[in-house]
C-alpha cells in the first residue's frame, strides 16, 4: 500500500493510501468512530465503521490514547466539512506504539507547565504553524542571500574575544588554560569574509548571558549576518529593507496556512513587503519621542517602550540609523560629519515588536580602529588578526545582523521569542 503523507492526499483522490502518525484525537457516534490523525504534515479526519474495520479493531479503535503511534489504510475521499478538505475511511488500523495519559490535552495549560514539556508541546497545532514558519524564514534567508552570489562563510562558536561588549558574555573554562567565549555575534569573522569573497554572509547560533527577562530576549538565538565589502551604510539599509520585504513576502506566499491557524492578521504583514521603508535618525526619534511625553534626553538608550511608540509612528518597519556613538560597540565607524554619532541602524519591526535587526558600516581605519579598542578597555592581542584587516587593504564595509526569532515572533504576531525557537535557552530555562 502506497504511504502518503496528510499534505499530498489531494493528489490521491479516490486511492487507497496508508497513513502514518499519532492519534490527534477523537471522538464517535458509536455507529462511526472519527479519528483525527496527525503526520506531522497536517491532520486528517479517519472514519472507522465496524464493518470496514472488523469488531475487534473497531472496539479497540475507541479507546486509543492521544498521541498513540498508528498507521492506517483506508481511501481518500473528498469532504468539504471535514479539517483539511479531506477524509480517509479506514479499512485497516494498526498500533505501532500506546501512549497513556499524554499530559497536553486540548484544555488550556499555563507557559510554565508547557516549556517544562516542550519537547512534546512542538506537536500542538500552534507550535507547529511557528517553526513551519520559522523554516520558511530561515529558507528563505539562504535563498535570499544565495540569489545575490553571497557566499556562506561560517563564523566560529568559541571565540578568544567579545565582540557585543562584555558585559553579557558566556564564559567557559577552555582545557584549564585558558578562557573561551561563546559567540556574540559571528561579525568579525564575517568582515575578514566580506574581504576575501566581497559578499558573505553567516549564520547561526549565537549567545547573550543576558540578565533580562522580557519575551525579546533569549541567551541563545540565532542570527543571519550578512557582511559586503565596499557598502556604506546606505547600501547597508537598502540590503535589510530588501532582504526582510523578501522574507515576509515568502511567508505570505508559501505559509498562509499557518498563519491563519495563528489568526495573524495578513494584512498588517502585506504592509511589510511595500518598500522603501521609512528611515529616520536617531536625532528625530529622540524628538518625536519627547513630543509624545517621553522623558528621554539625546544619547539615552532607546529601550522596548520607547521602540514600541517610534513603531507606532509607520505600518512598515522603520529604520534608525545613526545613533550616539558612545553607547555603541567598538567596531561600528564613526560619522565624519558628525563624529559623535556611528554609521549604525536598527531596524524596528511594527506593532510594538522592537528591533529585529542591528548593523551599520564598520571602521575601516587601522589607527582608529585600535584606538578604540584600547578605549573599551579590550585587550589588543586577541584582535590582532581583525586589525590586519584594516593592514592589508582595508575597504568601506558595511553589514547587519537578524535575530531568527525576533523575525519569527513578528511575522507570527506571537507575544515572546521563546515559542519562536524549538528549544527556548534563557535566564530562567536550560531544560528540556
Ligand atoms: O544588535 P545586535 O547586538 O547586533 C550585532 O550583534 C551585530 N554584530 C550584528 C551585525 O552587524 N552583524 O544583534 C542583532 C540582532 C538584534 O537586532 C536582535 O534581532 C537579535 O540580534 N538579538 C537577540 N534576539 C534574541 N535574544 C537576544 N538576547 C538578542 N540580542 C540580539
Ligand atoms: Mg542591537
Amino acid at each position: 500500500m502506497s504511504w502518503v503523507y496528510i499534505e499530498d492526499l489531494g493528489g490521491h483522490i479516490g486511492e487507497e493510501v496508508t497513513l502514518k502518525g499519532w492519534l490527534y484525537n477523537r471522538r464517535s457516534s458509536g455507529k462511526v468512530h472519527f479519528l483525527l490523525i496527525r503526520d506531522g504534515t497536517g491532520v486528517c479526519q479517519c472514519v472507522a465503521s465496524v464493518n470496514d474495520l472488523g469488531a475487534e479493531a473497531f472496539a479497540a479503535a475507541d479507546h486509543l490514547g492521544q498521541e498513540t503511534s498508528l498507521e492506517v489504510t483506508g481511501r481518500v475521499r473528498e469532504d468539504k466539512r471535514a479539517p483539511g478538505g479531506r477524509e480517509l475511511t479506514i479499512t485497516r488500523l494498526d498500533v505501532h506504539a500506546p501512549s497513556i495519559d499524554y499530559p497536553i490535552t486540548p484544555k488550556e495549560h499555563g507557559p510554565a507547565f508547557l516549556l517544562d514539556l516542550r519537547h512534546l508541546w512542538v506537536r500542538s497545532a500552534r507550535q507547529h504553524a511557528i517553526l513551519r514558519i520559522r523554516s520558511e524564514v530561515e529558507a528563505a534567508c539562504r535563498d535570499f542571500f544565495h540569489e545575490r552570489g553571497f557566499i556562506l562563510f561560517d563564523s566560529p562558536i568559541l571565540t578568544p574575544t567579545s565582540c557585543e561588549g562584555t558585559t553579557n558574555l558566556f564564559e567557559i573554562d577552555y582545557f584549564g588554560e585558558r578562557k573561551a567565549y561563546l559567540t556574540q555575534s559571528g561579525q568579525l569573522y564575517a568582515e575578514a569574509g566580506a574581504l576575501a569573497f566581497g559578499k558573505v554572509y553567516c549564520f547561526g547560533p549565537t549567545f547573550r548571558a543576558e540578565k533580562s527577562k522580557t519575551r525579546r530576549h533569549l541567551t541563545e538565538f540565532w542570527m543571519v549576518e550578512p557582511e559586503v565589502a565596499y557598502f556604506t551604510l546606505d547600501e547597508d539599509m537598502q540590503l535589510a529593507e530588501d532582504f526582510v520585504a523578501y522574507i515576509v513576502a515568502r511567508v505570505l506566499d508559501r505559509r498562509r496556512e499557518d498563519l491563519k491557524v495563528l489568526e495573524r492578521d495578513t494584512a498588517k504583514l502585506e504592509l511589510a513587503t511595500r518598500k522603501p521603508y521609512p528611515r529616520i535618525t536617531y536625532d528625530e526619534a529622540i524628538e518625536r519621542l519627547k513630543g509624545k511625553g517621553f522623558a528621554v534626553n539625546w544619547g539615552d538608550d532607546l529601550g522596548a517602550d520607547e521602540e514600541t511608540a517610534l513603531s507606532a509612528d509607520f505600518a512598515t518597519p522603520v529604520l534608525v540609523h545613526r545613533y550616539p556613538a558612545a553607547s555603541k560597540p567598538f567596531y561600528m565607524k564613526h560619522d565624519p560629519m558628525r563624529p559623535d554619532l556611528a554609521l549604525c541602524v536598527d531596524m524596528l519591526a511594527p506593532e510594538g515588536y522592537g528591533e529585529i535587526i542591528g548593523g551599520g558600516q564598520r571602521e575601516d581605519d587601522y589607527e582608529t580602529l585600535k584606538r578604540r579598542i584600547v578605549d573599551h578597555g579590550l585587550p589588543l592581542e586577541p584582535f590582532q588578526w581583525y586589525l590586519d584587516l584594516r593592514r592589508y587593504g582595508s575597504v568601506p564595509h558595511a553589514g547587519f545582523g537578524m535575530g531568527i526569532e525576533r523575525a519569527v515572533t513578528w511575522i507570527c504576531g506571537t507575544h515572546h521569542v521563546r515559542e519562536a525557537v524549538p528549544f527556548p535557552r534563557m535566564m530562567e530555562r536550560l531544560e528540556p
